[in-house]
């Protein structure tokens, strides 16, 4: 695929070409891991996570929208949550907890808006200034694919600076559950085409659409949020912490990261996309459990490439297009961080994986499918 002449001079000269094995074997049982003890994290974005190129457009940038940030009182979020109700609970991860809740909005007229608020956790947040300063500046980074934060609340309560983000709700789960959950149905081919090129284009925007490169830092299939519509939105961007099994090996290494740090999560993301596996299953046979080491067998030019799909998909993909996106995952998954593609030339090659698919009957499709549901379409 012509996308691949973007980077393919480059893969000449790297030392492997298929993903690293080594941070696939990265203790499971850490699944979220908070890396605020790190030297990377807790930082401003400005230093850690982005290059200030020119901090007085940053400065300017803030000026411009922090308004847009709205402050709660604790007592408002309380009572949208009905008292952080173990009911209106959405989930959990390594920054704390997760609520659904219902607030008026701004001007006080129309229809409560849903939110999601995350309440964090205590332990390991950096110093208040330091903290603000990184909300606001997540809260003027707005784009069709990242996540809204609506605004925040920092107050001292009993135990300390209690801490909550709001960000507007999405309703239709992550990228996660519908890829690993059995109670969702799945997602058809296309649909998880259009969820890959969303999560790189909000991953690009981040990388070189902004003043400030903010890298993401902890991009896996957990927060690639769905919208009403299945559209993919990114949540959590810029917060520091990072979760084993999408963990770069140089950033293991140094403790250092990147923005081919995301990249390389995004490779891991795309073979999860394809295979309808975790990165690591413990309850598999083997040599099946770490799914990079596992994906090697079946080389993406290979006769036995179709072995990895997931099949859920129920052989209802183009064939041609999922090599395609193999190669691309592989390109994420070099070990030298500047052999991978930039996230501007992966949505590049997406699109193109994308048109391909369009235009291919799929082939894999069995007749009896087409028999069981004559006038279906092949794809969903
Ligand atoms: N903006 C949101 N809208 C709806 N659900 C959300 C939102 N943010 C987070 N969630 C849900 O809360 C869960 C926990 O989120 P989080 O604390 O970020 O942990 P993780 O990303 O590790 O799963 C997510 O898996 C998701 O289902
Ligand atoms: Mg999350």
């Amino acid at each position: 695929m012509a996308c691949f002449g973007l980077f393919k001079s480059k893969k000449k000269t790297r030392n492997s070409s298929g993903p690293n094995p080594a941070t696939a074997s990265a203790p499971p049982s850490n699944v979220s891991t908070s890396r605020s003890d790190d030297s990377a994290a807790g930082k401003h974005p400005s230093k850690s996570s982005a290059s200030t190129s020119s901090p007085r457009s940053i400065l300017a940038m803030y000026e411009e929208k922090a308004h847009n940030l709205r402050v709660f009182e604790l007592d408002e979020l309380r009572s949208a949550t009905n008292d952080f109700n173990r009911m209106l609970k959405l989930g959990e991860g390594g920054f704390g907890s997760v609520y659904k809740g219902f607030i008026k909005p701004l001007d006080g007229k129309g229809d409560r808006i849903a939110v999601a608020v995350k309440k964090l956790n205590q332990h390991g947040v950096q110093g208040h200034k330091q903290w603000l300063a990184e909300v606001q500046f997540l809260g003027v980074v707005e784009h069709p694919n990242l996540v809204k934060l609506i605004g925040y609340c920092a107050v001292d309560g009993e135990r300390g600076i209690q801490r909550l983000l709001v960000y507007e709700f999405m309703p239709n789960k992550s990228l996660e559950d519908h890829l690993f959950n059995r109670n969702y149905p799945g997602l058809s081919w296309n649909l998880r085409l259009q969820i890959a090129l969303g999560a790189a284009e909000g991953l690009a925007y981040l990388h070189e659409g902004l003043e400030v490169q903010v890298i993401y830092r902890d991009f896996k299939a957990s927060n690639v949020l769905l919208d009403k519509e299945f559209r993919p939105k990114l949540s959590d961007f810029g917060l520091p912490v990072g979760t084993y099994g999408y963990a770069a090996p140089d950033y293991i290494q140094t403790g250092h990261l990147t923005i081919e740090s995301d990249v390389w999560s995004f490779g891991v993301v795309l073979y999860e996309i394809l295979t309808g596996r975790r990165t690591y299953e413990r309850n598999r046979p083997q040599n099946e459990q770490k799914l990079l080491e596992w994906v090697k067998q079946y080389p993406a030019d290979g006769r036995k490439f179709s072995m990895i799909m997931d099949p859920r998909l129920r052989n209802q993909y183009s064939l041609g297009a999922a090599r395609e996106v193999a190669k691309l995952a592989n390109g994420c998954l070099v070990n030298n961080r500047k052999d991978r593609p930039k996230m501007r030339e992966v949505v590049e090659c997406l699109k193109q994986a994308i048109q391909m698919d369009s235009m291919e009957e799929h082939p894999s499709t069995s007749s009896l499918d087409k028999q069981k549901k004559p006038g279906s379409s092949s794809k969903r």
